[in-house]
């Protein structure tokens, strides 16, 4: 073929369609083709690159995969420099932001504001000439920043090409370059594999990949970027930042989908204690969050002081890392005996909770983080998270610090500790003759998600064990009123009422009680698909290997266990035990493929009023029906009771089916 129109006309239809396919997958995150087709174009596309090197370009979805090394950035001066934001720690600081507002602005007229998350990443600027991707600067001192044009070409949510219309000639916009939580997991797991660079945290693991002189490296690093405002623009596009917003999402930009509007700030309060409890599902890390004065007439009338806006203000989550000092070093025993290091430490108040314990959790990491007793200490708490010493303050080290040394014997019961090849975990061979062990087998059975006894807390466990009045979960059912009684801190009546949930608990599902044996690697969700598939206890104990791998989930590591599990005379005499004890659950109908809802993924949000979303769980489970906590693309339905938040505008976005209550239940019939 030589240069023909044609062959110009393919070129541009094949880069057209690659970015199309692009925008959908790694900005609306939501694929419009299979790889397959894709990789066929890609394809395509590269092999007509080859051979007309003359219609190679910068812009061509082909060159996201690095390029030749450099040997130091070049700087980039900001034209409109890029800002930095003040802090407000709790409300009354926030209080005093709209003073300032009302102060400045001589009224108290409403201020209508922008609230959106606080990214935990670094700024970039991107700078786009006639809809084209020209220039990527890091923030830098605010005013020049590094030329990181090569790397942000890699990150594939960024666009090379602008799409949609009145794009301004000039337009730079800007935004927070992150590593997503799980891209980061991943990306410290291949690391500890392979004795390559492990990140302290996503933040750092985003400026290290961002900052490499190798654009191929920053290739396959996990990095997203979402937009928050502009820099140089050569005519304004919107009136207001939400608009804003809108317009750069209308470009193609990928902007966050958690932005609203507050017309108060009780409303950017109440934003920020949503989005405090929902940190923790957004699937990247946050510190904050921004609010910005929606107006960009009142932004202007308001102008900057020092280097932060007048018209902005971070909202800040509680602090999350404390130093502290190592007293000591615990190890815990857990239910399948596996030694946990737990650092004793000087009690210090972090993220709003006082520590005195934080998990190191194994050897490897102990060494990986050289730490000692004695040391001074990061300490780190992230929401429900078990609390983690990051890292020694290594110029603070005394010179008595002590070197941790795994124990050879099981602090708890004396049993020789194994460690197993490949695993990083100790572990206690004692098995349930391991006081510790049995302690934590009995917790897990009378867990909320297994047989849910209500009043049978984790301190009542290991006092019932402790005082020799159980030893296993069947000696539960045959406790005495007058025993329980007996007991310090126990009053007749909560030892009746303790009596009264046991009794209860004897009525059960068949999935709960396999959850609630303990068996390795049988969780809540595999324990349901046994159930689901076997319909009945003694078919789940007489499987063979190859009926348990035939259940969904289940993989030769968990096939070995239960098989392990069953195969015990005493695990067989402690369910005989329960069995005779009187637990029972109602005959489960193993779930037909003929059901409409069966093998399809729900994501249930919102309140309903026929039925809790509990229970509503639990029959799509029993129909064969998977239940999800967050919508994606794999979502086949979002059910939306009332005040159903950002779910719903999710599954919108992503064209997922959105049924109402009365529609759900229809399709349950
Ligand atoms: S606006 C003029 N919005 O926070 C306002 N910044 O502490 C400039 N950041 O350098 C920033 N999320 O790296 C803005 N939604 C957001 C943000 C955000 C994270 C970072 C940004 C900035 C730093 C200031």
């Amino acid at each position: 073929m030589n240069l023909s129109t044609d062959v110009l006309t393919l070129v541009e239809q094949l880069r057209e369609q690659l970015n199309a396919h692009n925008h959908h997958y790694y900005v609306l995150d939501d694929p419009s083709v299979t790889d397959s087709h894709y990789d066929s174009l890609f394809a395509e596309l590269q092999a007509l690159e080859e051979k007309y090197p003359q219609l190679q370009s910068p812009q061509s979805p082909t060159q996201r995969v690095g390029g030749a090394v450099l040997s130091a950035f070049d700087s980039v001066k900001h034209v409109v420099p890029m800002l930095s934001l003040a802090n407000a720690f709790g409300l009354s600081e926030l209080q005093a932001f709209e003073k300032r507002l009302h102060d400045r602005l001589k009224t108290v007229d409403p201020i209508n504001f922008s609230c959106e998350p606080k990214l935990d990443g670094l700024a970039v600027s991107l700078r786009y000439e006639n809809g084209v991707f020209k220039q990527a600067a890091t923030r830098g001192d605010g005013a020049t920043g590094e030329d990181v044009t090569e790397n942000c070409r890699t990150i594939k949510s960024i666009p090379l090409k602008l799409r949609g219309e009145n794009i301004p000639q000039v337009l730079e916009v800007r935004g927070e370059v992150f590593m997503p939580l799980e891209g980061f997991k991943n990306l410290n797991a291949k690391a500890l594999a392979t004795e390559g660079k492990v990140f302290a945290n996503p933040r750092n693991a985003a400026a290290g990949s961002l900052r490499q002189l190798d654009s191929n490296v920053t290739a396959k690093r996990p990095l997203d970027m979402h937009c928050y405002g502009i820099g140089e623009v050569s005519q304004m596009i919107a009136k207001n930042h939400t608009d804003l917003i809108s317009k750069l999402t209308s470009f193609g930009l990928k902007t966050s989908p958690e932005i609203k509007i507050a017309k108060t700030i009780k409303d950017c309060e109440a934003y920020y204690q949503d989005l405090l409890a929902r940190r923790h599902e957004l699937g990247y890390e946050i510190d904050g969050v921004v609010i910005k004065v929606n107006d960009f007439v009142i932004q202007k009338a308001l102008g900057f002081v020092s280097r932060a806006p007048r018209w902005a203000i971070a909202y800040k989550f509680p602090a999350a890392e404390e130093t502290t000092m190592i007293l000591g070093v615990d190890f815990q025993v857990g239910r399948t005996g596996a030694l946990t290091p737990v650092a004793r430490l000087k009690p210090v108040f972090v993220g709003g909770v006082t520590l005195s314990n934080a998990t190191l959790h194994n050897m490897d990491e102990i060494a990986r983080k050289d730490v000692r007793i004695g040391d001074i200490v990061i300490v780190r708490r992230a929401g429900d998270v078990i609390p983690e010493v990051v890292r020694p303050v290594i110029e603070k080290r005394p010179d008595n610090a002590e070197l941790i040394i795994a124990p050879r014997v099981c602090p708890i019961c004396d049993s020789d500790v194994e460690q197993v090849e490949g695993v990083a975990a100790l572990r206690c061979t004692g098995g349930l003759y391991c006081r510790a062990q049995r302690k934590e087998a009995i917790k897990h059975f009378a867990s909320r998600k297994a047989l849910d006894v209500e009043g049978l807390g984790d301190k009542l466990v290991e006092q019932l064990v402790d005082e020799g009045l159980i030893s296993n979960v069947a000696d539960l059912f045959s406790l005495s009123l007058e025993q329980l009684s007996r007991l310090e801190r126990m009053a007749e009546k909560s030892a009746q009422n303790l009596l009264d949930s046991l009794r209860k608990a004897k009525l059960t599902t068949l999935n709960r009680f396999v959850f609630s044996l303990g068996i390795r690697e049988v969780g809540e969700a595999s324990a349901l698909n046994l159930a689901q598939h076997f319909g009945g206890l003694t078919k789940i104990m007489q499987a063979s290997e190859e009926d348990l791998l035939a259940v969904p989930d289940i993989g030769p590591v968990a096939a070995l266990h239960l098989q392990h599990f069953f195969k015990q005379t005493h695990n067989q005499e402690i369910i005989e035990a329960l069995l005779a004890a009187g637990i029972h659950w109602p005959e489960i109908e193993v779930a037909s493929n003929d059901s409409a809802v069966f093998g399809k993924i729900f994501v249930i949000t919102g309140t309903l009023s026929e039925l809790s979303r509990d229970q509503a769980k639990q029959k799509l489970q029993s129909l064969g029906a998977k239940v999800a906590g967050s919508v994606s693309k794999k979502t086949d339905f979002l059910v939306a009771g009332e005040v159903a938040g950002s779910k719903l505008a999710k599954a919108k976005a992503l064209g997922v089916n959105v049924l109402n209550e009365k529609e759900f239940l229809v399709l349950l019939d």
